[in-house]
């Protein structure tokens, strides 16, 4: 079944581009004439995704503010001829995008979970904003293309992955790998899962960069992975207890609950990734990006 939603979780609230996010989404901050948001839009768009789903939080709503069409806007540019800046404009006409709202910042599965709803297909993608692909297939389109390759019953979960140094290690989830896929290159099959590990505990270099293909099934696990969680089986109970606890839902804890019963596998993605999180990397990324338009 092809891959056509995409769940873009930008609810969080951005501590490390303070006091800049008070105010505006780093979302929204620009490479070239672009926000970054787009580029991961467009990375949809371009590997076939015909629905997108937001996950804001208050005050963050210029975001899928920034897609929709404007036609006040395009009749002007029309009149003026300004063709080129109208077709920039359209290109987002017919992709069906949708708004969530994450009300309390308890983690990126909790993003996910706000999402449930919307999700109609048996597998959706999950973009995280602060990754970008450069140069190449991008990161979804590798996921997607190993994805339509595998026979159903071997689709699980896929992750994106990089060989990341060592300075990297302690701020990504880390995979301990079980073996080398027999067919499709690159494709590991994932054992375990650390979240971001000192260097002498990680079980292996390679690090999660911000693509994941998720079945239902891991959506449904999110609520029983809160920390202190173990009894009730609705959404609810888990947000009690996540409001009482300030304990987080973690996507990553989600994939470890599964290892075993789905196959939880990871590509080793082609290209440069940019680390757009911080302000050192946003500004090398405008190094590298912004000069490409
Ligand atoms: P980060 O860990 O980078 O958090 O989240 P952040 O809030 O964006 O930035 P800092 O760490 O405070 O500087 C990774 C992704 O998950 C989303 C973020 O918006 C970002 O795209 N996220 C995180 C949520 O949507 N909700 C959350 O509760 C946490």
């Amino acid at each position: 079944m092809a891959i056509t939603q995409a769940i873009l979780p930008v609810a969080g609230l951005g501590t490390r581009f303070l006091p800049w996010t008070k105010s505006v989404p780093k979302e929204m901050l620009p490479i070239g004439n672009q926000p970054i948001i787009a580029r991961i839009v467009d990375e949809c768009i371009d590997a076939g995704i015909t629905d997108i789903c937001f996950v804001i939080s208050q005050g963050k709503e210029m975001i899928p503010q920034f897609f929709y069409e404007h036609p006040e806007l395009e009749a002007e540019l029309e009149k003026r001829g300004k063709l080129e800046q109208l077709k920039h404009l359209q290109k987002y006409d017919d992709t069906n995008f949708h708004v969530v709202y994450q009300e309390e910042q308890l983690g990126d599965g909790h993003a996910i979970l706000q999402a449930a709803d919307w999700v109609k297909t048996d597998t959706v993608a999950v973009l995280f904003g602060d990754d970008l692909f450069t140069g190449g297939r991008s990161g979804l389109q590798q996921l997607i293309d190993a994805y339509d390759q595998l026979a159903e019953e071997d689709s699980g979960a896929i992750v994106a992955l990089e060989d990341l140094s060592e300075e990297d290690i302690p701020h990504k989830g880390i995979v301990d790998i079980e073996s080398e896929h027999s067919t499709i290159a690159k494709l590991k099959s994932i054992k375990g899962l650390v979240e971001k590990p000192k260097i002498e505990d990680a079980p292996s270099s390679f690090g999660i960069v911000g693509r994941y293909l998720i079945p239902k099934s891991t959506i449904e696990a999110l609520p029983t992975v809160a920390v202190g969680y173990d009894d009730a089986h609705s959404q609810g109970a888990a947000e009690t207890l996540l409001a009482a606890g300030n304990q987080e839902i973690r996507l990553i804890d989600a994939l470890k609950s599964q290892l075993g019963s789905i196959p939880i596998l990871g590509l080793e993605c082609e290209g440069t990734r940019l680390d757009t999180g911080t302000p050192e990397g946003y500004v090398h990324a405008v190094q590298v990006l912004g000069v490409l338009g």
